[in-house]
């Protein structure tokens, strides 16, 4: 079987070589996927639940950003995406996630922040997982009005470096993606009754309390 695609020339496995080649996790993990349009609050939450659970950070915004730093291939390619708001090619994303999953084999769980972002990475997560004996607990998804994120993402731009964030009409491109191609992922994970949505307005803390219930919940039932 060829297991390669070929993406602005650069070699890239397809999704079928990570699920043949996936040794599996231990079994009493806590997988939490942290949902949402951008400037939600994903990044700002994550920290928080990682220190109060102990599960691995899984962000694919921040591992193709240190791509980008170390001006490797693959960060080169991705930042012509990102840099128009697109999203990258799933093969790249789920090809980081697979390797950083190997590098955490000992991990209590992961939480994974902006990934997955199409029903296809959703789908090809859940598979990757299920050959490793592992599997996704809970989808909790931050809903935040689109004129606060926008507000967010601007103020943010002023001292982020982020060139994603600095153009209102690269935002607007971002939030339209996550309408078309991201929202989606929300109705795959409800149909497995694994969604759960959480206001994403209000003070770091009150979010932060109202997640908390959530985890502390599907880790009781
Ligand atoms: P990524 O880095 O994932 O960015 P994003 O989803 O656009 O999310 P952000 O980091 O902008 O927002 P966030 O929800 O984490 O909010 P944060 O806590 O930072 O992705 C960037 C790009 O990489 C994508 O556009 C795509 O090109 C590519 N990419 C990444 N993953 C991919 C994938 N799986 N597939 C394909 N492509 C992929 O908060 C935002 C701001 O709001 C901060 O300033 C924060 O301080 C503030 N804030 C947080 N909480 C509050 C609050 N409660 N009240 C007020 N302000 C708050």
């Amino acid at each position: 079987m060829n297991y390669f695609k070929y993406i602005g020339g650069w070699p890239f496995y397809k999704i079928e070589y990570y699920i043949c080649h996936s040794p599996r996790l231990p079994a009493l993990m806590f997988n939490l996927i942290l949902f949402g349009p951008p400037g939600s609050g994903k990044g700002t939450q994550s920290e928080k639940l990682v220190d109060k659970y102990g599960m691995v950070h899984l962000s694919t915004g921040n591992l193709l950003r240190e791509e980008i730093a170390n001006r490797t291939p693959l960060g080169l390619e991705a930042k012509k995406f990102m840099d128009h708001g697109q999203l990258v090619p799933d093969e790249v994303v789920i090809g980081m996630i697979d390797s950083s999953i190997e590098h955490h084999k000992e991990a209590a769980g992961f939480l994974f922040d902006g990934f997955p972002r199409t029903v296809a990475q959703a789908q090809a997560l859940d598979k990757l997982l299920s050959f490793k004996g592992s599997e996704i607990d809970l989808v909790l998804a931050l809903e935040v009005s689109e004129e606060e994120l926008v507000h967010r993402l601007l103020n943010r731009g002023k001292t982020s470096g982020r060139p994603d964030d600095t153009n209102e009409s690269v935002i607007r491109k971002r939030l339209t993606v996550y309408s078309n191609e991201t929202s989606p992922v929300a109705d795959y994970y409800k149909k497995a009754h694994k969604f759960k949505a959480v206001a994403g307005e209000g003070s770091v803390a009150e979010i932060f309390a109202a997640l908390r219930q959530a985890v502390d919940m599907e880790m009781a039932s």
